[in-house]
């Protein structure tokens, strides 16, 4: 489904603050893939989406989206079948329109610009059932601006944009980070319910250990822009934290030097 070959990236080459962000990065995901992502900090992970996501182009490698090579396919036109969710609350939304506009926007995803971005009588009920979903007392208040709302409620609403229309790829870059434990667990529940009922192929970068365990059907590490540890399965159900930073040391030959990643609850 994804095809990730060679995937080099280095930033301010042949300067003194060269940092090779990408070393050789390979990956391929099956359809309906849910793949959790962990790394020490600065490993590549955020570089890895991006070049998957198109904000930038690799230096080296290719990158094939269900057999199309999308590597160097500009970031509009691939976004019309990724659907994004970063760390930022305030991006993923547009601040000054309303919920109702935020969601027929995305409701439009890879269809003509042209026609009007008003939603009919249908469209406001399928949106009202879907904020009702998101149990934070939304459904009813679909003319308020998204930019009155807190960093939980539009990081749901960012990721129901980004399923409206179902994306080929689902990627979240440390979509709970800004948010308080139980805004986080919110949303992560709305993340699992999204992906399992649109059997979505997902990429999910966390910062914490234990929702890298608990959710997805695989794992991978990186370390020093490369995937070093790779699990799925059954070995993947059967991890636990310990054994996970054990594969990390033998696989890397350093210690996991993310401590934030066993503390945060
Ligand atoms: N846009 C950028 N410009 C310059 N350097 C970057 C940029 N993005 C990432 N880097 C550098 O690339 C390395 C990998 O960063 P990143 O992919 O953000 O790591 P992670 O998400 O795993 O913490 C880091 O050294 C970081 O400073
Ligand atoms: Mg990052």
């Amino acid at each position: 489904m994804l095809e990730i070959k060679d995937l080099r990236k280095t930033f301010f080459p042949h300067t003194p603050n060269e940092k090779k962000a990408l070393r050789g990065v390979n990956l391929t995901l099956e359809e309906g893939d849910f793949v959790t992502v962990i790394g020490s900090n600065g490993s590549g992970k955020s570089t890895l989406m991006n070049c998957i996501a198109g904000v930038f182009f690799p230096d080296k490698g290719s990158i094939r989206i269900n057999g199309d090579d999308v590597t160097r396919m500009p970031e509009h036109i691939r976004a019309r079948y990724i659907g994004r969710v970063f760390q930022d609350p305030m991006k993923g939304t547009a601040a000054e329109m309303q919920i109702a506009e935020n969601l027929a926007m995305a409701s439009r995803r890879g269809k003509p610009l042209s026609l009007r971005w008003s939603s009919s009588a249908n469209q406001i009920e399928q949106f009202k059932e879907l904020l009702r979903e998101l149990d934070l007392g939304l459904e009813n208040r679909l003319e308020t601006r998204i930019g009155t709302l807190s960093g939980g409620q539009r990081q749901s609403i960012t990721l129901l944009m980004a399923t409206l229309v179902r994306p080929k790829l689902l990627l979240l870059d440390e979509h709970t980070a800004a948010l308080d434990p139980k805004t986080a667990e919110k949303v992560l529940e709305l993340t699992q319910k999204r992906v399992s009922e649109g059997h979505l192929t997902t990429l999910m970068i966390t910062h914490n250990m234990r929702d890298a365990l608990r959710f997805g059907n695989r794992l991978i590490m990186m370390h020093e822009g490369r995937v070093v540890v790779d699990v799925g399965g059954e070995k993947k159900k059967n991890l636990t934290i310990q054994s996970l930073l054990e594969l990390f040391e033998k696989a890397s030959g350093a210690e996991f030097d993310n401590p934030e990643a066993l503390l945060t609850p």
